[in-house]
Formats: structure tokens, C-alpha cells, sequence
């Protein structure tokens, strides 16, 4: 038992929470540009309170260039007309509030649009002036500084720095970007950065949204002296791949510096000095599990998104080995685990648990792996078994637009149209994460993009990513009223959850059911099996209260998972 942990219902809701992610971009279009709104948000509301999620989460919607979609902000206190502006933001807090619905909102602290006006003014400015030092300017090397400063790497490809041109004409200083040239990165030892963004949490505190997902939260501090990385030995002799990376953890001067730490505990302070328990949740990819924890600690953020299983196998060794370390790390500081299986950043689950993809590599073979091997059909089989895996394990869950429909990862967006920066960062290697953010098939015929526009003559290629000719039958419209569809079952799977008391935070017990089964059972005698391996018997005399696929009697097939109540 957790000491200390009140019941559901009595304690803050972000223990137990299901959020819904938003790609705004792709969720719904209300005006007919072919780009999704919050408008479009708005009218889509009835549809995810009978979804039966807890809480939804919004892709950054300020006013923004958009090359890397809205994480390029150009101003954090107002929203992108595009999307509706700022009284339209309202007016969605406010009715998904009436709806039962918390509203969280990313935020973007690593980096700005090189519009920013902070970043126009760094330009116009001289080196060493107090505009330049928001950023993170520095000479280059080499006799007339035409090297980067560093060896740093962009995460989306090619060198980490840009040179600018000065006001007398010349090649001058660099900057750094950790991501797109267009995302110049913030200088967090600058006290002007460090308000300034206790300002924009107030802003939107104050407009009522319950939480942030912070963006990059392990950036902002750069080791000091912003050292060259250090290949290790294996990386010298063998090359610098993915695996030798992933032999010798790699030296990496600009994640998980002790600085974000103290960033964290003035943004608690902040939180809880609102009613209504106010969240954040770290975007943060660092390891092992107890150094995630170390964001959740119980001064600092209260959930941090666990990535275990997107770089998880479809295997029951591992997976039963990643929730262990995900539960004790986070156990040590009294914080609740996450489960996310999909985000707009990564290749579908379905995919990904079918292919046996990992999540990582730098090219679109190694990320995405060989379509023509998927099948569709365990894919889906497996991504709903995870599915109830993650509803049932404690802590709170996210899932992503478009799960809840079994949409696959889309592989045949022409080249032409692709649009994330990695693309041509990665000098055309890798597509990118396009094919996850492909707008959501509401409909099944194609007017409208498939429904994704209010507006009927909006056609496919008119959206601003075109969903294939065979998106229709993904569709919303299509599965309503089928029993069997992937969005009737996310749907029963959502209502047991939110009756369940023993779900959500708290403890669980591991039960023994053989290598290839991970099962596990949850206060209240609810019980989750998900098997691996050849089919097994269950437990005789324990009612099923939902599954992933069809049972043939009292046996579990391969790949499928079960709720079951356990006899007494
Ligand atoms: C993480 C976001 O999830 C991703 O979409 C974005 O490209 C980078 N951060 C940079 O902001």
C-alpha cells in the first residue's frame, strides 16, 4: 500500500488521470483553411466526454511561424489567429471545464521562434549586449570564427549552431539550436528569461488551464563552458551509430543539468499557489528511471511522462522488467507513474508493436521500419493490448488523437507535402513524424478531408498534411455504431476505468501466469492479463469485464489482453 494515499476522488486528480492529447494542427478544421482550430476543438468536445477521458492536452497554440508546428513560439502570451486567437482559447477552457474536462497547455521553455521579438532584437543588436544574452551567442572558432562553437548536433540533424550576419555586413557570432535554426535557444542563467516565464505560467494560470506539458523540460542549462561532447572509446574505434551510442551512454552537455531543478521548484510554488490542483507534466527524455524521477520530486512537477514503452519491444520480459523500474523509481519520491504508448513524435504504436521498431534510428527505415511487413491486423491487436495495459497499470495514462480509432502510421505521404523539419535537416534521410500527425478521419467519405473541414469542398490534398485516399476507413463516422470497432472498445475501456476505484494510482501485485504473460491485479479484484506468448487458460470463474480481441472460451490468444475480476 502507498502510504498516505487518499482515495480516488479525494486526491488530486493528475494521480489518475487520462489525458487526451490534441495535435491542434490535425484535430479539426472549423473555417475551411484546411488547418485545424480550436474551433474545431470546440465542436469535437461531446465526442471526447463520451470518449470518457479525463483531461485533454493541447499542442502549443501561440502565434507562431509554424516550422516546427507551434513549438517555434513567437509570442507565449496570446494564441495564433489561425487557430482563433485568444477569446476563442477562452471559451474552450471554459466549456470543457463545464464538460467535467481539465485543460492542460504545452509550454515551450527551451527555445523560441527566431520571431520572438526577444530574438529580432538579439539580431539587431551588438555581441555582448544585454539582447544577446536571453540567447546563447558565442564566437566562433578558427582564425575568423568560421567554425561553430562546438561539436553540438542538432536533434533533427546537421550542426547545432548558426552564424549570424552583424550590422556591418559581416559574418559574426553563432547561435545555438538545439532543434530547427528557426528554435534559437533561451539562455537560462539570464534572470529576465527565468521571469519572463513565471509570468506566461501566471498569465495562463490566471485564464484557468490546470497544467503544462513543458516542452524539452530536461534543456534549458547547458553544461557550463559549453563543452565539446565526448565520444566514448567504443564510438572512437566503431563509429558513431545508434548502437555504439547505445553501448557507452553518451556524454550529453545540454540534457538533465542540475540547473532545470531549481527552474521546477519556483514553477511549484507557482502552481500551488492556484486552487484546483494545478499540474505540469516534464517532457523529458533522460534515463534511467530514477533520473526522471528526480523532475517529480516533491518540491519540483508532478508527473513527468514515462517513454519507457515507446522504446519498449513487444516482449514480456521487457515490458514486465520496464514497469518494475518505472514504479520503484517514481515510488521513492511519492510521485505517480505515466503510461504513454503514442505522441505526435514517435511512429504509431500499432506500427511499432508489430514491426518490433524500437523508436530510435536516424533514417526513415530504422525509425519506421518496412511497412510491407506490417500486419494490420496484430498491430491493432497489439496497440489494444497495450492499451488496456496502460489503463490498468497505476498512475495516469496519455494517449494520443487517433488511437482511440486504430489509425496505423501513415508511409505514403508524397514527399512533396512532408513538412517536419526533419526531413531536410536530416538531408531528406529521414521522412520524420509526419505520419502520425496526418488530420484525424471524422468522416468516411472524402469531402471535407474526410471531415476533418467543416467546410465540404475542402479536398484531401487542400489539408495541410493530405490524408491518403484510404483514410475514410479509419473514420469516426465508420465505427460509431459498430460494437467492434476500436473506438466503441477505447470507449468501454475508459467508462470501466473511471469505475473502478482500484485504477489509477496505487498499488498493484504482479501474478504469476508464466514467462510470456505479464498480469497483474489492482485493489477491488481486477485483474490485467496480456499475453505474449501461445495461448493460455485463464483463471476459471472470473468474469470478463473487457478484452482486446475475441476469447475462445475460457482461453487467452496470443497478443490479446484481458480485464477479468478475480474469484474470491
Ligand atoms: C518536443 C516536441 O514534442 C517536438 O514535437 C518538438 O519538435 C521538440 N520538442 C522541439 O520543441
Amino acid at each position: 500500500m502507498i502510504s498516505g494515499l487518499a482515495p480516488r476522488g479525494q486526491r488530486p486528480w493528475w494521480r489518475d488521470a487520462v489525458t487526451y492529447q490534441i495535435y491542434i494542427r490535425s484535430f479539426a478544421d472549423s473555417n475551411g483553411d484546411g488547418i485545424g482550430d480550436i474551433g474545431g476543438i470546440r465542436s469535437k468536445l461531446g465526442y471526447l466526454e463520451k470518449l470518457g477521458i479525463d483531461a485533454i492536452w493541447i499542442t502549443p497554440w501561440y502565434p507562431s511561424p509554424q516550422r516546427d508546428h507551434g513549438y517555434d513560439v513567437a509570442d507565449y502570451l496570446d494564441i495564433e489567429p489561425d487557430y482563433g486567437g485568444l477569446k476563442e482559447g477562452e471559451l474552450l477552457i471554459r466549456e470543457a471545464h463545464e464538460l467535467g474536462m481539465k485543460v492542460i497547455i504545452d509550454i515551450v521553455p527551451n527555445h523560441t521562434s527566431d520571431q520572438h521579438r526577444w530574438f529580432q532584437g538579439a539580431l539587431n543588436s551588438q555581441p555582448g549586449s544585454s539582447e544577446r544574452d536571453r540567447y546563447i551567442f558565442r564566437q566562433g572558432k578558427g582564425v575568423n570564427g568560421e567554425l561553430p562553437p562546438n561539436n553540438w548536433q542538432a536533434v533533427f540533424g546537421g550542426p547545432a549552431w548558426k552564424r549570424v550576419i552583424e550590422s556591418d555586413g559581416r559574418a559574426g557570432q553563432w547561435y545555438l539550436h538545439l532543434f530547427a535554426q528557426e528554435q534559437p535557444d533561451l539562455n537560462w542563467e539570464n534572470s529576465e528569461v527565468v521571469r519572463h516565464f513565471e509570468d506566461i505560467l501566471k498569465f495562463w494560470l490566471d485564464k484557468g488551464v490546470d497544467g503544462f506539458r513543458i516542452d524539452v523540460a530536461h534543456g534549458l542549462f547547458k553544461e557550463s563552458g559549453l563543452p565539446d561532447i565526448r565520444r566514448s572509446w567504443i564510438e572512437r574505434i566503431f563509429g558513431r551509430s545508434n548502437l555504439t551510442r547505445m553501448l557507452s551512454p553518451e556524454h550529453k552537455p545540454f540534457w538533465d543539468q542540475e540547473g532545470v531543478h531549481q527552474v521546477y521548484r519556483s514553477w511549484r510554488k507557482i502552481l500551488d499557489s492556484y486552487p484546483g490542483d494545478r499540474m505540469a507534466v516534464a517532457e523529458a527524455w533522460v534515463s534511467p528511471a530514477s533520473r526522471i524521477a528526480r523532475y517529480v520530486r516533491s518540491d519540483e512537477i508532478q508527473n513527468s511522462f514515462n517513454f519507457e514503452m515507446l522504446t519498449s519491444l513487444w516482449k514480456a520480459d521487457e515490458i514486465r522488467k520496464r514497469i518494475n523500474n518505472s514504479i520503484s523509481a517514481l515510488a521513492e519520491v511519492g510521485a505517480p507513474t505515466s503510461w504513454v504508448f503514442n505522441n505526435h513524435d514517435v511512429v504509431r504504436s500499432l506500427d511499432r508493436l508489430d514491426l518490433g521498431l524500437a523508436n530510435h534510428g536516424d533514417t526513415t527505415f530504422s525509425r519506421q521500419g518496412d511497412g510491407s511487413r506490417l500486419d494490420i491486423a496484430r498491430g491493432t491487436l497489439r496497440a489494444k493490448s497495450a492499451t488496456l495495459m496502460a489503463l490498468a497499470l497505476p498512475g495516469c495514462t496519455y494517449l494520443y488523437q487517433g488511437e482511440e480509432l486504430g489509425l496505423p502510421e501513415v508511409r505514403d505521404i508524397p514527399e512533396d507535402r512532408l513538412t517536419d523539419p526533419r526531413w531536410k535537416m536530416s538531408n531528406y534521410a529521414d521522412r520524420g513524424r509526419d505520419g502520425c500527425r496526418v488530420p484525424i478521419p471524422w468522416k468516411s467519405s472524402p469531402r471535407g478531408a474526410f471531415g476533418f473541414s467543416n467546410d465540404e469542398n475542402l479536398t484531401a490534398e487542400q489539408a495541410w498534411l493530405p490524408p491518403s485516399p484510404w483514410w475514410g476507413e479509419y473514420s469516426a463516422e465508420s465505427q460509431e455504431d459498430d460494437p467492434n470497432s476500436t473506438l466503441n472498445f477505447y470507449r468501454k475501456a475508459l467508462a470501466i476505468r473511471k469505475n473502478e476505484p482500484g485504477l489509477g494510482d496505487g498499488p498493484m501485485e504482479w501474478i504469476d501466469a508464466g514467462g510470456q504473460v505479464v498480469a497483474f491485479s489492482r485493489a477491488g479484484g481486477f485483474a490485467c492479463y496480456i499475453n505474449f506468448g501461445k495461448e493460455i487458460a485463464l483463471p476459471k470463474g472470473s468474469p470478463v469485464l473487457h478484452s482486446s480481441g475475441p476469447l475462445s472460451e475460457n482461453f487467452l490468444p496470443t497478443d490479446t489482453a484481458v480485464w477479468l475480476r478475480e474469484k474470491k
